[in-house]
């Protein structure tokens, strides 16, 4: 909602394909989702910039051994950077900022087989819930958009609006 709120362009072309569908329906159903493809861009994009695990869970090395010309030790820790991954120039252009029609025409997929993506890991401990946690995503921000419409408040300027991204923890400090 933070980055479509800033994008209001990505969000009123999210609303009318999602009102385009769903019609004067009271609720978004599954069955719907299936045409909805920019709403999967718009979630794909949002999940390159902003992956809710960005370093996956940590991983270890059992023995030693060499990962594209890097030496791991056994016992080292490993942690995957998915946050870098998704903001790499040689995998998108201008990568910070937020297009989701760069997935309107793309294979790219976060199922663990395209590495330029990996919100979900990849892997034989990759994350099993990917269905469902798109699912429940998809309906919710379709029914968030499809009933109302957000904005700021009286004449705040969207220039002014600061949604840095921190901890709570480094908020405090
Ligand atoms: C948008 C929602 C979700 C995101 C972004 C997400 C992300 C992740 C990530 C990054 C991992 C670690 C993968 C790795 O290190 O390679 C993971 C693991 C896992 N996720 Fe999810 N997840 C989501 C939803 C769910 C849901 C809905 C469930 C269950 C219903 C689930 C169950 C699990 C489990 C059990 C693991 C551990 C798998 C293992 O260690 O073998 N996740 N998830």
């Amino acid at each position: 909602m933070s980055e479509l709120l800033t994008h209001p362009k990505v969000m009123k072309k999210l609303q009318n394909e999602v009102r385009e569908i769903v019609g004067n329906k009271a609720d978004v159903t599954e069955d719907d989702l299936v045409g909805m493809h920019y709403l999967r861009a718009v979630i794909k994009e949002t999940l390159r910039l902003h992956p809710p695990v960005p370093l996956l869970l940590p991983r270890m090395a059992t023995q030693d051994v060499n990962v594209n010309g890097y030496s791991v030790k056994a016992n080292t820790q490993v942690l995957v950077n998915a946050w870098q991954i998704g903001r790499d120039p040689k995998s998108y252009s201008k990568p910070e900022k937020y297009e989701p029609e760069r997935f309107l025409n793309s294979e790219i997929d976060f199922k663990g087989t395209e590495f330029e993506l990996i919100p979900f890991g990849a892997g034989r401990r990759g994350c099993p819930g990917i269905p469902f946690g798109m699912v429940v995503t998809e309906i919710a921000l379709a029914s968030i958009v499809h009933n109302f419409t957000w904005s700021l408040p009286g004449d705040e300027k969207l220039e002014d609006l600061d949604m840095t991204e921190s901890t709570y923890w480094c908020s405090r400090t």
